[in-house]
């Protein structure tokens, strides 16, 4: 059976149908897409967790609050002046994981430190205020941080984590 050839004409249409198969094949996929590209977006309160506000009016100098963002620890600590002077006086050629005080808190604002409480370790859970530097004071090996929360001790490799955070206000920050 021989094959009919094409006119010219005809050839050129029969190449312009077929592009215009191929595009709307490829509008048709691309709209079939767009529903799970769009559920693949975080939902409202996800986006929600992402970042939490936190009142810090309450705190008193000394101490610290304990919030949670992302599924992680999260110390708000006001420091004494004196625990602001320790952490200026250390020499950072020191430290293990060299970082000046002011690297690791936000300019006027030097008393708050905040910071991801977990031990970096092995991820224990490091308790405030303990330990030879009067930092944080890890029970599972003994690392120990100073004020600024730099490693000095143990077996740590390095500081305890700042997370993304912001002022809000004088008594509101937002973490993340
Ligand atoms: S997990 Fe903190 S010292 Fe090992």
């Amino acid at each position: 059976m021989s094959e009919k050839s094409l006119s010219p004409k005809d050839e050129s249409r029969r190449k312009l149908l077929t592009a215009t198969a191929y595009s709307a094949a490829g509008i048709g996929a691309a709209c079939a897409i767009l529903p799970f590209i769009d559920s693949m977006n975080p939902s409202s309160d996800v986006q929600a967790l992402a970042s939490t506000e936190v009142d810090i009016s309450n705190i008193k100098a000394g101490e610290e609050k304990k919030v949670m963002w992302r599924g992680k620890p999260v110390s708000i600590r006001r420091r004494t002046k004196a625990e602001i002077d320790e952490a200026n006086a250390v020499d950072i050629k020191e430290l293990r994981d060299p970082q000046t005080d002011a690297e690791r808190v936000k300019a006027g604002k030097e008393e708050w430190l905040v910071t991801i409480e977990i031990c970096t370790h092995l991820g224990c859970i490091p308790i405030m205020g303990q330990g030879d530097y009067k930092g944080w004071f890890c029970p599972c090996h003994g690392s120990q941080y100073d004020t600024s929360a730099r490693i000095r001790k143990g077996p740590a490799p390095r500081n305890l984590e700042i997370p993304p955070y912001e002022f809000v206000g004088d008594t509101k920050i937002k973490i993340g």
